[in-house]
């Protein structure tokens, strides 16, 4: 199956050579844990070669977006601002959350502009437009079939609860995705210590290790063989 490399030093590894094409994978974790960031740099990679990325922001601006990626990441200040004005990333925060309205817009841009990544963050208001788990599972559903159909691969951001890997629970959400990567900020004795886990990847073996990782200048660095106890 052709993948699509993540770009995230080490994470290609644990993939195996990077998410299956047109999948889409929930990027799941609580506050800070490294969301937003991540799914960043996944779409900063690809505009490095000259394939486009969409990322839709449904909660931060887009200045904000961008303002902290630079902050964060800022050896790769210049990659940031030549993908946007090369148009190779767009950063767009929908002026409503209806979901007809973000399809239309999304199908609209990526043909337009050809886009092969797409990273919704994140994606838990959107169940605010449902009145029940079963229509916005199906509406779930469609949308992101619809997106695979178009020859998109997707970061979907979840924000979720959980702070300790055995404590975690699972939402409609991660059964319905391909992938699930978890992203978590661990306490140990008076640390935190940054790790992520890939829970599942349809169409791929994986790595199933939680493994510690960092957030640097230079983008997240994840430390494949090590341990984080
Ligand atoms: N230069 C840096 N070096 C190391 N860590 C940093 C740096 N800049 C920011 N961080 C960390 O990154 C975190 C923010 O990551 P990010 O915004 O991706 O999290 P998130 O999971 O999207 O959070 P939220 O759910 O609140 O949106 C900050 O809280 C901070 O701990
Ligand atoms: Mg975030």
């Amino acid at each position: 199956m052709a993948k699509m490399l993540t770009g995230i030093k080490g994470l290609d590894d644990m993939l195996h050579g990077g998410i299956p094409h047109n999948k889409n994978v929930a990027l799941c974790g609580g506050p800070g844990c490294g969301k937003t960031l991540l799914s960043f740099e996944f779409l900063l990679f690809g505009a490095k070669q000259g394939e486009a990325g969409l990322f839709i922001t449904l909660q931060e601006s887009e200045k904000s977006i961008l303002s902290n990626a630079r902050a964060t990441f800022s050896e790769l200040s210049e990659d940031i601002q030549l993908a946007i004005n090369d148009k190779k990333l767009i950063i767009h925060k929908p002026s409503s959350l209806d979901m007809n309205g973000l399809l239309s817009y999304i199908e609209k841009t990526v043909l337009e502009k050809n886009i092969k990544r797409v990273v919704i963050d994140s994606a838990n208001v959107l169940k605010l437009n449902f009145k029940d788990n079963y229509t916005y599972r199906l509406t779930m559903q469609e949308f992101l079939i619809f997106l695979g159909n178009m020859e998109c691969t997707m970061l979907v951001n979840y924000e979720v609860s959980y702070s300790e890997r055995d404590k975690m629970k699972f939402n409609l959400e991660q059964f319905m995705a391909d992938g699930i990567i978890n992203v978590y900020n661990l306490v140990r004795q008076e640390k935190r210590i940054r790790a992520l886990e890939i829970l599942k990847m349809r169409g791929t073996q994986h790595e199933k290790n939680l493994v510690p990782f960092r957030i640097t200048t230079n983008g997240i660095q994840v430390f494949v063989g090590e341990n984080v106890y």
